[in-house]
């Protein structure tokens, strides 16, 4: 039997998890930020490491105990080590490096994105036996979507990944953050946009985004942010716009009730039509990449975004051809469960990493 400990702080979550042998999960724990950073509409770095600082000690304490373990029943420690924000990133590892070095257990390094990946991956085992278990057949092809990530790979078993496109610019979570914050919806923006998104007619507002130059697999998600600036600046909205603020101020978790009661139709039609052409173009390239690689046998689509209900429903196999695997709703944002699950195969191959690696930033996958 082997348990590992998992740490993820690459951005404004602090997480913390154990799992056992490869698929049973003993304890997760997750301190958002969200309370924080709202009110800047965005993630600010000084105040996330502040926060990692603060709850990496009880939550790394919170995880064993819900598992009811002590240091000695764990066979390995697991930390993102990138891509992230530096400052973030430097708590959660440092911490892990710490465990390693005063219990004697392997350190593990882990990278963010294949945590997203693994989580799905962890789920489909979780299910094997079970009537209806489809397994996720390789090589596969994987969306990562998130507030920091667009990416597109190709996943071989034994994880090996090659990188097929990703954004040039802002990531797919990012233009829903930015709208929203533009909207006075607050942060994140993926959830509020989600909710409001079917009440709006989402052919009424119509944006369209370039075809890329060069890779035509790589996404650019920024010419849109900038549509939908210019439409508000040629509506008058400043009323609505103050209005929501104003709720936000009042009540952090503002009911669809209450969106809706601050939120006229041309702009549910607008966040309809924004969410409508993000969902298309990830479509688009989730489809095209299956057609130019022919060998691939599934899809797994998963990070922050991969929430989206619009975009469950129209990612289907009937649209990409292939079967499609997304996280359930809790292991789609970051979390330790998944930096946990990635870290078990690199246990398994006894890939473990020296105390003095350094937190990446940028890290790539591939
Ligand atoms: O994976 P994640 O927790 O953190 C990163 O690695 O970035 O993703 C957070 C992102 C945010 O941009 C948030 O707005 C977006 O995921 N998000 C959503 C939804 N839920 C979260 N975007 C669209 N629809 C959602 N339901
Ligand atoms: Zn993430």
């Amino acid at each position: 039997m082997a348990r590992i400990l998992a740490i993820e702080s690459s951005c404004d979550e602090t997480a913390a998890a154990v799992i056992e042998d490869e698929t049973r999960v003993l304890s997760s724990v997750i301190a958002s930020q969200f309370s924080v950073h709202g009110k800047y509409g965005g993630v600010v770095p000084e105040l996330a490491s502040r926060e990692h600082l603060r709850a990496i000690v009880p939550v790394v304490r919170e995880a064993l105990e819900r598992a009811s373990l002590t240091w000695k029943d764990l066979d390995a420690v697991a930390a993102t080590s990138g891509p992230g924000l530096a400052g973030s990133l430097l708590v959660g590892l440092t911490y892990a490096k710490a465990i390693a070095f005063a219990t004697g257990i392997p350190l593990i390094a882990v990278n963010h994105i294949e945590g997203h990946i693994h989580a799905v991956i962890l789920e489909t085992m979780q299910r094997r036996g079970l009537s209806g278990f489809k397994p996720v057949d390789f090589p596969a092809l994987a969306l990562i979507v998130s507030g920091g990530h667009t990416h597109l790979y190709e996943v071989r078993e034994g994880g090996v990944y090659r990188l097929l496109g990703r954004t040039r610019d802002d990531a797919a979570g990012e233009a829903f953050d930015k709208v929203a914050k533009l909207l006075g919806f607050g942060y994140p923006g993926g959830p509020v946009i989600d909710r409001l998104a079917p009440y709006g007619d989402p052919h009424s507002v119509r944006f369209t985004i370039a075809r890329m130059k060069g890779n035509t697999l790589d996404f650019s998600f920024s010419g849109l942010k900038t549509a939908v600036l210019r439409w508000v600046e040629s509506h008058d909205l400043a009323g609505e716009i103050e209005a929501r603020k104003r709720l936000l101020r009042n009540n952090p978790q503002p009911s669809l009730d209450e969106w809706l009661l601050t939120t006229p139709q041309p702009t549910r039609d607008l966040l309809a039509g924004f969410q409508h052409t993000v969902i298309e173009e990830l479509l688009r390239h989730a489809a095209s990449a299956a057609e130019q690689n022919d060998g691939v046998r599934s899809l797994i689509v998963s990070g922050g975004v991969a929430c989206n209900s619009g975009l469950r429903a129209a990612l289907t196999q009937a649209a990409t051809g292939l079967p499609v695997f997304f996280p359930s709703a809790a292991l789609s944002t970051d979390n330790a469960v998944m930096i946990a699950a990635a870290a078990f195969p690199k246990f398994r191959r006894g890939e473990f990493t020296s105390l003095e690696i350094p937190a990446e930033p940028n890290l790539a996958l591939a």
